[in-house]
Parts: structure tokens; C-alpha cells; sequence
């Protein structure tokens, strides 16, 4: 067979592991591996790059992409996906790893719909895609984000203020809410459990006349402007508040131990589906155990994190 292989979307600590899981489990049973230049980018532009063994050695610690990555609005028109299907068969293509979050996956069925068979990897640091524990990346980037709070707490408490930490995520709640509870923090705001405000700023009022020297507030990114946030607490509760935005650095890095695993393992399964016939499906983990859904199963359906939530209630202060 030839297989290609692309990643998509935001770029994510462990992609990198992931294609070289790819290349090299399709080399070692006898395929012609390539690689897409920038995503679904590349693959309308016809910019495919054959790939060895050797073009994919150094790259299991290394953040980013080494193929590139972008956002390729247009991609949702039938027309548009059809240069890419064409591009696909003039080269002789067999099969296609999508590596990317929810957005890269609804590209990937669109390609299955047009039968070209399609798998896709869960890469995205925002742990959004239902079917999966985790995705790849998102252990890093929570890593990124618990260092930080620590280091934001100390300042706090040093100045006795109360921090703000905006963290990524878009539409889900799960690096705030993972990296709230690893870094003990007195309120997580969240798509899924949005802002109280006046409980917030009667809490901190509360905090502050008892004296306490911290409290740290982590919220996901694009529900609200979070330095005006930070004001309005220092007038209201008396707590003096800053706010941090963290930005693209949770999106870099060497991958932690649970990506390079993570992604290892799910690069070559999803060769091994290629190679079974199968298509229009994604890689998933579960109890540690790695599975294949359906593709049109997993887009648009967003994950349960009741639990965590209860647990966030029991370790309030
Ligand atoms: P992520 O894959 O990280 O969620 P995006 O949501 O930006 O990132 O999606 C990545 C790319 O996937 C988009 O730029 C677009 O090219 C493609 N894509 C997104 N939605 C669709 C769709 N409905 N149909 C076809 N392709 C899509
Ligand atoms: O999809 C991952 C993500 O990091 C989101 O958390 C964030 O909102 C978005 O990408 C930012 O992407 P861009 O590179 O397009 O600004």
C-alpha cells in the first residue's frame, strides 16, 4: 500500500511521536509511507512528501509538527474536498492518517464519504473528542498549565493577591478543570460550569477578611475578558487580583511520558485498521485499552465530566 499521513489543526505536543509510529509500522510491513506537507493545506496543494525511517528519527521528543499543520476553512465544501480526493488518487494514494482534533475529524469523513479510506489519530491539546480518554498532547499541555499555576501561586502569596489563570481549551472545560484540580484551585470557570460571579466575589471577599494569602482562579479561554474580571474582584471582594492569559506556550513542548505512549501506540493501530480495510473510523482509549468508532459516532458529541465536577464540590474550601 501507499499510505499518507497529515496532521491538522492546532499542533499538539506528541504529533510528532505519532507520525513516526505511522511511517514506521507501515515500513516495517512493507508500505510506501508519506507525509502531507500542512495539513489539509498540503493536501490541496498536491504537497506530498515520501517519508523513510531515518526522515522521522529525533522527532519522538520534539514538540510541533514536523509536517505542518493549518486551518483550512474552505475544506468543508464538497467541491474543495474533491481536489484533495484527486490529488489523493493521481499519486496512488491507498489509504490516509488524519492526525487532529474534532474540526480535522469531520475532514477526515467528509474523505471516507468520497471513499477514500480514512483513520483518524485524537491529536489536540483540548481533550475534546468524544470516544478517547485523552488525546495527544493534552498531558503536556496540562503539565505546561500545573507549572504554572505553581509558579503563579508563589507570587500570589508572596503579595497576598488572588490569580487568574486563562488557559486554552475553546469549547471545552478540560485543561482548566484538570489543571484546577492538580493545582488546588478555589474556582474553575468553564463552558460546562460557567461563572457565578456574585458567589465568586462574595467567596473572595470572605477569603480576604480571613486573612488568606492566595487564591487562584483558572478559567478556559474565550467566556469573558479576564483582566476586567480581575478588577472588578479587587474593587468588589478587597482582593487584590491579576490575571494571566498563557496563550500559545501550552500549545509547545517536549511531549510528556503519556503522549509519546499515547500517540506511539494509536500511530501504529491506526496503520494496522488501514491495512484491515478499515475506514471513516478513529482511534480511541479507554481503560487503557486502545479501539476504533465511527467517525460519524464521535463529531459533535461532547464528553461527561460530571464526576470531576463532583469532585471540584468536594475539595472546595
Ligand atoms: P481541530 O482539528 O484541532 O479541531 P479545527 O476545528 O480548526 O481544528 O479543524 C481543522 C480543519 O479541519 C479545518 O481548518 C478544516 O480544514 C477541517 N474541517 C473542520 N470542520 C470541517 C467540516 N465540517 N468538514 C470538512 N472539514 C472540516
Ligand atoms: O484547538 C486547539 C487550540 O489550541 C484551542 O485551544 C485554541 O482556542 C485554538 O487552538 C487556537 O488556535 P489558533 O492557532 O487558530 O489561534
Amino acid at each position: 500500500m501507499k499510505i499518507a499521513v497529515l496532521t491538522s489543526g492546532g499542533d499538539a505536543p506528541g504529533m510528532n511521536a505519532a507520525i513516526r509510529a505511522v511511517v514506521r509500522t507501515g515500513l516495517q510491513y512493507g508500505h510506501e509511507m508519506f507525509g502531507v506537507v500542512d495539513g489539509y493545506r498540503g493536501l490541496l496543494e498536491d504537497r506530498f512528501i515520501p517519508l523513510t525511517s531515518k526522515d522521522v528519527s529525533g522527532m519522538l521528543n520534539q514538540g510541533g509538527t514536523m509536517l505542518g499543520t493549518s486551518r483550512v476553512p474552505e475544506f468543508k465544501e464538497i467541491p474543495v474536498q474533491q481536489v484533495a480526493l484527486d490529488n489523493l488518487r493521481n499519486r496512488g494514494i491507498d489509504g490516509l492518517v488524519v492526525i487532529g482534533g474534532e474540526g480535522s475529524y469531520k475532514g477526515a469523513l467528509a474523505l471516507h464519504n468520497l471513499e477514500f479510506p480514512t483513520v483518524a489519530i485524537p491529536g489536540t491539546i483540548d481533550n475534546d473528542v468524544f470516544g478517547t480518554d485523552f488525546t495527544i498532547g493534552f498531558h503536556t499541555a496540562l503539565n505546561t498549565i500545573v507549572d504554572a499555576i505553581d509558579k503563579l501561586r508563589d507570587t500570589s502569596s508572596s503579595h497576598r493577591r488572588c490569580s487568574i489563570i486563562e488557559v486554552m481549551g475553546r469549547t471545552s472545560g478540560d485543561l482548566a478543570l484538570y489543571a484546577g484540580i492538580c493545582g488546588g484551585a478555589e474556582f474553575i470557570i468553564t463552558p460546562e460550569s460557567p461563572i457565578d460571579k456574585d458567589k465568586l466575589i462574595s467567596t473572595l471577599k470572605r477569603h480576604n477578611q480571613e486573612g488568606r494569602r492566595h487564591a487562584i482562579i483558572v478559567v478556559t479561554e474565550q467566556q469573558f475578558d479576564v483582566h476586567k474580571l480581575a478588577a472588578e474582584i479587587t474593587i468588589k471582594s478587597g482582593f487584590s487580583t491579576r490575571a494571566t492569559v498563557l496563550g500559545y506556550i501550552q500549545r509547545g513542548g517536549r511531549p510528556v511520558a503519556e503522549d509519546r505512549i499515547l500517540a506511539s501506540r494509536m500511530g501504529s493501530f491506526a496503520v494496522e485498521k488501514l491495512m484491515e480495510g478499515q475506514s471513516g473510523i478513529c482511534i480511541g482509549i479507554h481503560n487503557d485499552e486502545l479501539m476504533t468508532h465511527s467517525l460519524l459516532e464521535i463529531v459533535n458529541h461532547p464528553k461527561d465530566r460530571a464526576k470531576l465536577y463532583e469532585l471540584v464540590k468536594k475539595l472546595r474550601s
